[in-house]
């Protein structure tokens, strides 16, 4: 029997709900047949985004959305994408797949999606390929209220006041497609181009006013990345960091057979389960390094580790575009989201965003569509039974079960865990249990406290159990009934390749 401990009064930090973001790039069928079918479309939609998946997503309440890349973004102009459709430059999508890209989905578009889906905005601008007007001139064509050549403009194209703008990203994987730059050569840019990223703060709008900045960090363990960058900045910017860097970016995928080959979503044995999995859970030591040097820079955490690429990236499902990265999922994705959601809900010290690449029909897609047809995906359902630790309380827990895989470097915890108390006091527990044959049961020690209720869903099933559009119901949420409460005291069994969200009420 393993024991869960938690403990209510030790809180450890905020769970920031943008840790549960997403991601969507001009790429493949992302934002045209994913978000966006146009307003003549037959597919129901509300001035051009689909009904089906605006809905799916505020089940699971989206709280931050990227946008336009990814490799996208530091070749994206984003004039190209304003005013009347008709009129809009049409372009190479030279990074993925060589296909047209009209900009009918441009700034306007956008914001009307986040509008839709009542999320944040986390826009992207291009340092790779742009200047520094260009990217200036953007945050004041979202953001400034009063009169200006580019407020001016926003209003000739129909949209009469600025948008709330939390973040934005200077220059996407700089290292590499953004410009394949060094990192003493990105931070001198970064620290030029942010000072003309201009916070003209819309006091009269609801939600954040100023603009976070969010630097180009590291590519998984380039930890040169992040020592170069952050000594570069601070050496100019000092105690005036603040304002000037609001977060570092980091993008980890994981490849189970590497980079190169990847290997199947779908088709994989024991073996490549339990690599998958050890790889997913590498993204704690990830941050615990990033960390520890940004720890030596910003002994405060002032700025945050802002993970806005990561999931699982597997070989294109066949006969589809290789540059359109169409992935299925199974209940082996489950398994990496709810592992690394729990990685991040621990470090939510420092790690205050992240986003899953990508939201529809590319990599780790939370929902699928095909013409009319959508279909919720196993990370889908991860998101869904996770969302109640959004701008929760993380307490102290550990259990204390062993290691499990295949082979001495395919290891992982056999459970990960991560609770959090929400406004009301209730606890949100969320458990994985990576083993592909054994149930774990586990005894639930809240310390100084009795349980009084508590419920249950779960997501298992077979290790690559997917929902298609024949079977869309394949995987879903269960109810979860394997618990017991006695004498206060609660334990449970925890099924073999599952992940569960439980919440429990204490005695008063
Ligand atoms: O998500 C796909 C691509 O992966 C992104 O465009 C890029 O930033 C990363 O390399």
């Amino acid at each position: 029997m393993a024991k869960l401990k938690i403990q209510p009064n030790k809180q450890i930090s905020k769970i920031h709900k943008e840790i549960y973001g997403h991601f969507s790039e001009h790429l493949g069928r992302c934002i045209y047949g994913g978000f966006f079918v146009g307003e003549d479309s037959p597919i129901p939609n509300v001035r051009g985004m689909r009904t089906d998946v605006v809905e799916a997503l505020r089940k699971i309440r989206i709280p931050v959305l990227r946008w336009p890349g990814g490799c996208f973004a530091d070749e994206y102009h984003w004039m190209d994408g304003i005013g009347p459709k008709a009129n809009r430059k049409k372009m190479i999508n030279t990074h993925w797949g060589g296909v047209t890209e009209d900009n009918s989905f441009g700034t306007h578009e956008y914001f009307e999606l986040c509008d839709q889906l009542d999320c944040e905005a986390y826009v992207n601008g291009n340092l790779g390929s742009g200047t520094v007007q260009e990217m200036s001139e953007w945050v004041e064509y979202i953001t400034f209220e009063g009169v200006s050549p580019m407020a001016n403009l926003r209003r000739e194209d129909g949209h009469e006041h600025a948008w709330n703008l939390p973040y934005f990203g200077v220059g996407n994987e700089n290292w590499g497609c953004g410009g394949n730059m060094t990192p003493e050569y990105y931070a001198n840019e970064y620290r030029r181009y942010q000072t003309y990223v201009r916070d003209y703060k819309n006091p009269d709008h609801d939600g954040p006013a100023s603009i976070q900045k969010i630097c180009c960090g590291p590519n998984v363990d380039d930890y040169e990345w992040t020592s170069g960058v952050l000594k570069t900045c601070f050496r100019h910017c000092e105690s005036r960091f603040h304002g000037n860097l609001d977060g570092l970016s980091l993008h980890y995928y994981v490849h189970p057979e590497g980079w190169q080959i990847k290997g199947s979503a779908t088709d994989f044995g024991d073996k490549v389960w339990y690599k998958t999995l050890s790889k997913a859970y590498y993204m704690d030591e990830l941050i615990r390094n990033h960390a520890a040097i940004m720890d030596e820079y910003d002994p405060e955490r002032v700025i945050s580790l802002v993970v806005d690429e990561w999931g699982a990236w597997y070989t294109v499902e066949p006969g589809t575009n290789p540059g359109f990265l169409y992935q299925q999922n199974t209940i082996r994705d489950a398994l990496v989201a709810g592992i690394t959601l729990n990685v991040f809900n621990k470090h939510a010290d420092r790690v205050r965003m992240a986003n899953l690449a990508q939201t529809i029909n590319v990599l780790q897609s939370v929902i699928l569509t095909e013409g009319a047809d959508m279909i919720l995906t196993p990370t889908y359902h991860v998101f869904d039974l996770y969302k109640e630790h959004q701008d929760g309380t993380l307490l102290e827990s550990s259990i204390d079960t062993g290691a499990i895989g295949m082979e001495t470097e395919y290891h992982l915890p056999w459970i990960t865990e991560s609770v959090s108390e929400d406004a009301d006091g209730v606890l949100h527990i969320t458990l994985t249990n990576a083993s592909l044959t054994d149930s774990c049961p586990i005894d639930v020690e809240i310390a100084g406290c009795k349980a009084a209720e508590a419920q249950g869903e779960i997501v298992c099933g077979a290790m690559n159990a997917k929902n298609t559009f024949e079977e869309p119901e394949c995987v879903k949420a269960e109810k979860f009934t394997d618990y017991r409460i006695e004498n206060g005291n609660l334990s449970l069994t925890l099924p073999p390749r599952s992940v569960l969200h439980l919440s429990v009420k204490k005695d008063a």
